[in-house]
């Protein structure tokens, strides 16, 4: 699906021959030097679409024009917003937008050119990774599941980068990563995108081994009988209510000898009902998106995959359904879990950390240097920071900071909530260690707190994408429903600690 990769291309933008040439921007009143002689074998559109003010080269304002002459069928301006504000985060949405134009547009192939004026210091390299990265974005399309669809569209299969042949090694280097990165991408997106029926525990696993066996990753799978084995009762008694079977899913990528890898976890819930702490109706079929954690952290194995940096990481994914039935565990049961502590499982649709704490906990026979985990944890955070950024909680300054600015990196914002003692305090049960739910107030810092109880020995960081993990509606850049959130950001971070 959506297989788009891409291409260099360093002939003048005034001999492209294209379907669709789009043209990044930013805000301002004249056109770009750089742009006079396509304007001019064009017939002056470019010129008067700007000096009118037609154009103004706002975020995500895209205008379709149709040029009296030269190689390009149509031209795209695309805009990056205020001129000293683009950085590659505008660059990669913008060719986004250009993407999910050409695939409305039924084009199989468009060229993307930043103009040189508009670059704002993004270097070639990074300008090749990302316009790789926002191409394959934008041209992301689900139609797997469709038996007649609704309007047949060619799928969009290249995006030519077009920029100087001074710069053509660096634009290809970072699209090479853009490309491998934007497979990731779709690999989340797909997966997410599956519905409950489909996506079940033993599916994941089934991509993991898929996964393992393309690009050569060791994959350990855990059944019911063997999570029994490993005392893994927290995330047993998550799945006790489902017919589907749980799984739990250890993929390892190593590339340098007896390197501490970095753990990767990612929450794999395929179904959230609530459990007997059933939710309401109303929008319930978008849990099915509550395994976006599973899909970043297979989606970050599939850049691994393809780039091989030199780095080790372990991925750990607990997979189950959230259910209620005559067996599914009830609010005031008492489990253990796997590091020992005994949890009060207040409510049955706090699930998420009970499932995320037997991995934590299992994480530490791997000795990492770092553990990330990614969930889809709390409707708080969404309150917190709306679908725009994900909560970031942690016990290591040093390290939310090094996950925040691959974030930054990456075009998925952090925004850091605090792990004050005082907030411990949500977490008191009457009868056990802890309880898994602290009521109202401060749920996304509570779910972190309950997390971080569970840490031993390792600097960690909890990122909370209940909010942007999907989105609700069309975008400009981006199709209704899942993002692939985290799959960028993991991936940043450890191309970072590779090359360090
Ligand atoms: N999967 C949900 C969180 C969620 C909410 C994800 C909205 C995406 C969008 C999670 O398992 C959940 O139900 N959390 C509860 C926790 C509460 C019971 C302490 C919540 O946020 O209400
Ligand atoms: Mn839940
Ligand atoms: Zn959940």
């Amino acid at each position: 699906m959506s297989d788009i990769t891409s291409t260099v291309a360093t002939s003048p933008l005034a001999q492209l021959e294209t379907p669709l040439l789009a043209l990044a921007l930013g805000q301002g009143s004249t056109l770009p030097a750089s742009l006079t002689e396509l304007d001019r074998v064009a017939g002056g559109f470019l010129d008067r679409a700007v000096t009118s003010g037609d154009f103004k080269g706002k975020r995500d304002e895209a205008l379709l024009l149709y040029p009296g002459g030269g190689e390009a069928q149509r031209i795209l301006l695309v805009g990056l917003g205020k001129a000293g504000e683009v950085t590659r985060s505008s660059i990669r949405r913008a060719a986004a937008v250009a993407a999910k134009r050409a695939r409305a547009l039924g084009a199989k192939q468009f060229a993307f050119a930043v103009a040189a004026e508009a670059r704002n210091g993004v270097a070639p390299k990074e300008l090749g990774q990302v316009v790789a990265e926002g191409a394959g974005q934008g041209a992301w399309a689900f139609t797997a599941l469709k038996a007649t669809p609704d309007e047949p569209r060619p799928e969009v299969e290249s995006v030519a980068i077009a920029c100087d042949s001074r710069e053509a090694n660096d634009v290809t280097a970072g699209r090479r990563v853009g490309d491998a990165i934007a497979a990731g991408h779709r690999l989340a997106r797909d997966l997410q995108m599956q519905p409950g029926n489909v996506c079940t525990p033993s599916y994941l696993a089934d991509q993991a081994k898929q996964l393992a066996a393309a690009h050569g990753f060791t994959v350990t799978v855990l059944d019911r009988a063997a999570m029994r084995q490993e005392g893994m009762g927290a995330l047993l008694a998550v799945a006790q209510g489902s017919a589907q079977e749980p799984r739990f899913i250890v993929l390892e990528y190593t590339a340098v000898g007896d390197a501490a890898p970095v753990g990767l976890v990612g929450k794999g819930v395929t179904f959230d009902s609530g459990g007997i702490s059933i939710k309401p109706a109303q929008n319930m079929e978008e849990m099915k998106f509550d395994m976006s954690g599973a899909a970043a952290v297979l989606g970050a194995f599939e850049v691994l995959g393809r780039l091989k940096p030199k780095v080790n990481v372990v991925g750990l994914i607990p997979a189950t359904e959230n259910l209620p039935s005559g067996t599914a565990v009830k609010p005031g049961d008492v489990v253990k879990s796997h590091l020992g502590k005994t949890i009060e499982i207040i409510n049955t649709d706090a699930e998420g950390r009970l499932i995320l704490c037997d991995a934590l906990s299992y994480v530490r026979r791997f000795k990492p240097a770092a553990v990330l985990d990614v969930a889809t944890l709390t409707g708080a955070v969404v309150v917190a920071l709306g679908h725009v950024a994900i909560g970031v909680m942690g016990n290591d300054d040093a390290l939310i900071a090094e996950v925040r600015e691959a974030g930054e990196r990456a075009g998925e914002r952090c925004w850091p909530l605090p792990l004050w003692d005082d907030y411990r305090d949500l977490l008191k049960s009457d009868i056990a260690d802890i309880k898994n739910s602290g009521g109202r107030g401060a749920g996304a810092i509570a779910g972190g707190w309950f997390l971080r109880e569970f840490v031993n020995g390792y600097p960690w960081v909890h990122l909370d994408i209940a909010g942007t993990a999907y989105t609700e509606g069309e975008g400009p850049s981006q199709a209704k429903g899942p993002t692939a959130a985290g799959v960028r950001l993991f991936s940043e971070f450890v191309l970072k600690r590779a090359a360090a």
